[in-house]
């Protein structure tokens, strides 16, 4: 099983839109795929149509060890759903102080099922559920947009994942860096995606996710990109994104 955390610390750069896309895309290639929602936000949940707010347990109960991952997987097409509610907030307040409370999520998933790919949807902070989710990951994609502090908050997330190594994941590795909401025709994205070619070389993914309206309009009817529009360029971007980390293989 490959286990994806897409993370960056950094709100609104793409990553519930990129967990879902690349999971239904994944999907469309036969691969068995978990998706994880562990944002209190619940945005993975409520794009995939999941009234999160309705759900007796969730992605909280997993990590308090209150039942096992699949009491809360739910079916959503050809993907596997762990849902979150905002009541996971109250979950991260609880751990702080509970007992492996680093190693909660990979433990759960250790003694759950097994898929082709597990990806995790995390939270934009460098706080305990992301911690879980880093422990737990065998690799990080990282979604940035292409703006001005987008090198900034890499450089920080960097420098996190340095220390994880040291402790607690000395394999998590990086599946790349993947820029979204694209527009080539601005030279300030052009630019910013040079200098992060130059910064990463490879681990700058060759697929970019271009600005397209309706990978924004597909979460308001709960569905993914591909049953949403099929022939927009949002589709085409994260197919392209399924067969290019297919082809690099566990980094
Ligand atoms: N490539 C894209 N083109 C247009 N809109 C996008 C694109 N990717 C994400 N969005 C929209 O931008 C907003 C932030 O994306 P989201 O995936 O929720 O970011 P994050 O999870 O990092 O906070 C959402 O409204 C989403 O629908
Ligand atoms: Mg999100």
């Amino acid at each position: 099983m490959r286990t994806i955390a897409v993370l960056n610390q950094k709100g609104g750069v793409g990553k519930t839109c990129t967990a879902v896309n690349l999971g239904a895309a994944l999907a469309r290639q036969d691969r068995r795929v978990l998706l994880l929602d562990l944002d209190p936000q619940a945005h993975l949940t409520y794009s995939l149509g999941i009234m999160a707010h309705e759900l007796p347990r969730t992605m909280g109960a997993v990590l308090m060890r209150e039942c096992p991952l699949e009491a809360v997987t739910m079916e959503v097409g050809s993907l596997k759903v762990v849902p979150a509610s905002v009541a996971l907030a109250g979950t991260e307040v609880d751990l702080a102080s509970a007992t492996d409370r680093e190693t909660r999520l990979r433990d759960a998933l250790a003694q759950g099922q097994d898929y082709d790919f597990a990806i995790i949807d995390c939270p934009p902070n460098l706080g305990m559920l992301t911690l879980n989710a880093m422990v737990a990951a065998g690799e990080l994609l990282v979604p940035v947009q292409p703006e001005f502090l987008a090198l900034q908050s890499l450089g920080k997330l960097m420098e996190t994942v340095k220390a994880i190594r040291k402790g607690w994941n000395p394999g998590l590795a990086l599946s790349g860096i993947l820029m979204t909401r694209y527009q080539r025709t601005r030279k300030l994205n052009r630019e910013i995606r040079r200098k992060i070619k130059d910064y990463f070389g490879d681990a700058l993914l060759e697929t970019t996710i271009r600005d397209n309206i309706s990978l924004a309009e597909a979460p308001s009817f709960g569905k993914d990109i591909f049953t949403y529009k099929p022939r927009s360029h949002g589709a085409a971007d994260y197919r392209n994104l399924a067969l290019e980390l297919l082809r690099r293989g566990t980094p």
